[in-house]
């Protein structure tokens, strides 16, 4: 099914939820579709933005082009050996239906990625993470559709230039030339848990979960003492340390981080730790550390700073919210006099993680 609309709203493709326009939204749930919407005279050589939820996105102002949605569905097994499941998922399911439907089945490998906003062909794109996993942990091949080529192709995982936050689908050369049909995923049916990141070990304990002595690193947990953790103990934790923090984009407009945690040298990072003693940071590599972008905005004094209704959120200041009305220009204003803040206050230029359209 394909359905063409001209100057529609894109509120419902936004999770900020401003009532930017687009010239003409193409809405379709078929692979098979995308060839004779490349071919309509409406679209052809026009300018196009494929979204899925929009968890991720800023529309600056309306947009003068073609913007696509896709509502492939379907999450069905490809191949099952006694340890792995190789599963196939629509671009347009939403990823969090994903999550819930492996636990539901016992397949792990997404459960830290839950109550993530989005579908599943942003995911890939952006190579979503949270809690120790990434995207790319589990993806085994991408099916695209090349645009340029008019035809299906599948992409193997390893040469989608996978990074934080990044691939190859946002590259400039690709990002308009590659739609995300379906992915592959490949997930264990073993018993593994990724506990590592922050309160999460701190979370199960509380909630009267044991912990294995050296569970760190996907090792199987063992029942010591206290209940045995399961993989919907798991989701329901990571869902509880999310909604926690993190505003529920349908009650209070917001696209997640804003920023990118910035990747710091990390002779600079032992530098500002000596004037900041209690500078969080995650490991990278070698010669590398992550800063929490949330922190360095507190600390620079934004947690109190709106424009009109764009906020920061008090309980994770790397999430802006819209608090009703707030216009794009409103986001685009605090967005930068934070920056700004955190320039000034520590010589760190962050970066926004949210894609201006
Ligand atoms: N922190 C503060 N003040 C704040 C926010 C955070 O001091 O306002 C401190 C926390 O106390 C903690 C540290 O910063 O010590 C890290 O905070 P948190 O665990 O919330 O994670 P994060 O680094 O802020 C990243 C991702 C999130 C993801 C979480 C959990 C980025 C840009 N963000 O946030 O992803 O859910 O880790 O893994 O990497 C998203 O991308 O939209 C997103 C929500």
């Amino acid at each position: 099914m394909i359905k063409y609309t001209e100057n529609a709203s894109l509120r419902p493709y936004n999770t900020f939820g401003l009532n930017a326009k687009a010239a003409l939204l193409v809405e379709y749930t078929a692979e098979e579709d995308l060839p004779l919407i490349f071919a309509d005279e409406r679209v052809k050589n026009r300018p196009f933005l494929h979204v899925g939820e929009g968890s991720n996105l800023l529309f600056t102002k309306d947009f003068d082009g073609v913007v696509l949605h896709s509502g492939i569905r379907g999450i069905k097994p490809a191949s099952q050996t006694e340890d792995v499941v190789l599963l196939e998922c629509g671009a347009g399911e939403k990823w969090d239906q994903v999550c819930e439907w492996c636990v539901d089945r016992g397949f792990y490998g997404i459960e830290n990625l839950s109550a993530i906003p989005g579908e599943v062909g942003a995911a890939a794109v952006q190579n979503i993470g949270a809690y120790g996993m990434e995207f790319k942990d589990v993806a085994v091949a991408i099916s695209v559709y090349d645009v340029e080529q008019n035809k299906n192709v599948i992409i193997s995982a390893s040469d989608c230039q996978y990074g934080y936050r990044t691939s190859l689908f946002k590259q400039p050369a690709y990002r308009n030339r590659f739609i995300v049909t379906h992915v592959l995923l490949s997930l264990s049916r073993k018993a593994l848990f990724l506990l590592d990141y922050g309160n999460i070990k701190a979370a199960l304990l509380e909630r009267g979960f044991s912990l294995a002595q050296g569970s760190d690193k996907r090792k199987p947990i063992r029942n010591l003492r206290g209940k045995q953790i399961t993989l919907h103990a798991m989701r329901e934790t990571i869902c509880a340390i999310r909604a926690a923090k993190l505003p529920d984009p349908h009650v209070m407009g917001n696209a997640g981080s804003f920023f990118k945690n910035p990747i710091l040298p990390k002779m600079v990072y032992d530098t500002l730790k000596g004037e900041y003693p209690d500078m969080p940071m995650y490991e990278v590599d070698d010669t590398h550390v992550k800063v929490p972008a949330g922190w360095l905005i507190e600390r620079s004094g934004c947690k109190e700073r709106h424009v009109g209704d764009a906020t920061v959120y008090p309980l994770q200041c790397l999430v802006l919210v819209n608090r009703g009305h707030a216009s794009a220009n409103d986001i685009i204003q605090l967005a930068a006099l934070i920056v700004e803040a955190v320039q000034e206050r520590f010589g760190i230029k962050i970066e926004p993680e949210v894609n201006y359209i």
